[in-house]
């Protein structure tokens, strides 16, 4: 049986604490905010003040999204993930960039990357990589933390006249702590100052054993610059693929992750999601974090509308309550009522993790109290 404490029950339906203990007085309850009521009393005070009741428990919340795992039969091969990570400035974006064929670095404030960036890269061989960019200052290190959580491969990008720097070590550990295995880019190459023996020197101090040092992880001298060693970056990164044996089942209800969301003037929210495993629709119904939506348009990494999206491919999407959070969960479900209770329930969590220091179990017994 669970309780709630009278103030707490008040805030969750933005009443006044002193008025449910004058209701319960009425009742013949003399009771005062701090006192802890059951289920009943509470649920009879809830509808006293014209509110609906509705129970919802963690349970409740996980039978209705199908997290189920996937048949080993109705799994496809896909395109790996890969984010790039290393120091600020040490040329992530233009070596990005110069893989793409593209410049995103002019088009930067600054030429600082004020968020994840998610894009596909198309080989000679039709086969496809994923790159998520990341920022490499400081304030950003949360960020970095969640692009390891959902990549297959990280590339660390090391300037060789700059050598090792705390956000490039700060990746080491990221990466390490996820498990996910490293290719380390040694970029500026051009320079004349360009020193890749002493970034392979001090990556040992780091227990990075570079191959040229006879250890296992891949290393390649790169130059975003000039473009060159940038084959060679993405054989190492298809072999390193090739040894994952990526795959995902592409025939089910989507799912995602937030690589970045904003408020966009005109279009609402919009967030970036890559697609983890399914198809994600234009008209899919969605969970995601504390917010829901229906896909109202979706625009691939090259400014395109597009009617799906399968795994390992990153959109945008159009159609969002509101603006979820970076590393949230997408879920297709089948109709906007579950969706909507599943978003309110999760909001109803965070607030109440916001305003009380209450245990987990008075969380999950009232949710959006109307
Ligand atoms: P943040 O996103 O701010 O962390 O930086 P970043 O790692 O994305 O670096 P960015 O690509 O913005 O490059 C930083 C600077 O280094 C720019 O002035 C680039 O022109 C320069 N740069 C990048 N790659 C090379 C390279 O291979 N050679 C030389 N000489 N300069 C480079
Ligand atoms: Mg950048």
């Amino acid at each position: 049986p669970e309780a709630i404490t009278v103030q707490e029950l008040a805030n969750r339906m933005a009443e006044k604490g002193a008025d449910l203990v004058k209701a319960m007085f009425k009742m013949g309850m003399a009771v005062t905010v701090n006192q802890t009521i059951d289920q009943d009393t509470a649920e009879l005070l809830v509808t006293d003040f014209g509110h609906n009741v509705r129970r919802v428990s963690d349970a409740d919340v996980e039978l209705e999204l199908d997290t189920t795992e996937d048949n080993e039969a109705d799994l496809k091969p896909r395109a790996p993930v890969v984010t790039i990570m290393g120091h600020v400035d040490h040329g992530k974006t233009s070596l990005l960039d110069a893989l793409r064929g593209t410049s995103v670095t002019s088009g930067e404030a600054g030429g600082i990357t004020q968020h994840i960036g998610a894009y596909q890269v198309t080989l000679k061989d039709k086969s496809q990589i994923t790159f998520l960019d990341t920022p490499g200052h400081e304030a950003f290190s949360d960020m970095r933390a969640r692009g390891a959580n959902v990549t297959d491969i990280v590339v660390l990008v090391v300037a060789a006249d700059d050598g090792l720097m705390p956000q490039t070590i700060e990746a080491i550990n990221h990466t390490k702590a996820a498990g996910v295995p490293m290719i380390v880019a040694i970029n500026k190459c051009d320079k004349p100052e360009a020193n890749p023996q002493k970034v392979r020197e001090r990556l040992l101090e780091h227990e990075v054993i570079v191959e040229e040092m006879s250890g296992d992880v891949q290393d390649v001298e790169v130059s975003a610059l000039k473009k060159t060693g940038l084959d060679d970056l993405l054989d190492k990164i298809q072999l390193q693929a090739e040894l994952l044996e990526l795959k995902a089942n592409p025939d089910r209800a989507a799912e995602g992750t937030v690589v970045e969301a904003k408020l966009d003037k005109g279009r609402g929210p919009v967030a970036t999601i890559l697609v983890n495993r399914g198809t994600l629709k234009v008209g899919d119904i969605f969970v995601v974090g504390a917010e829901s939506g229906k896909v109202r348009a979706m625009i691939d990494d090259k400014g395109k509308q597009v009617k799906k999206a399968g795994p390992s491919t990153p959109v945008e999407v159009l159609g969002l309550s509101g603006v979820p959070m970076a590393g949230d969960q997408l879920q297709v479900v089948d109709t906007e009522t579950k969706a909507r209770e599943i978003a309110e329930y999760r909001q109803g969590v965070m607030q109440q993790k916001r305003t009380t220091q209450a245990p987990a179990s008075l969380e999950s017994m009232f949710s959006a109290l109307k």
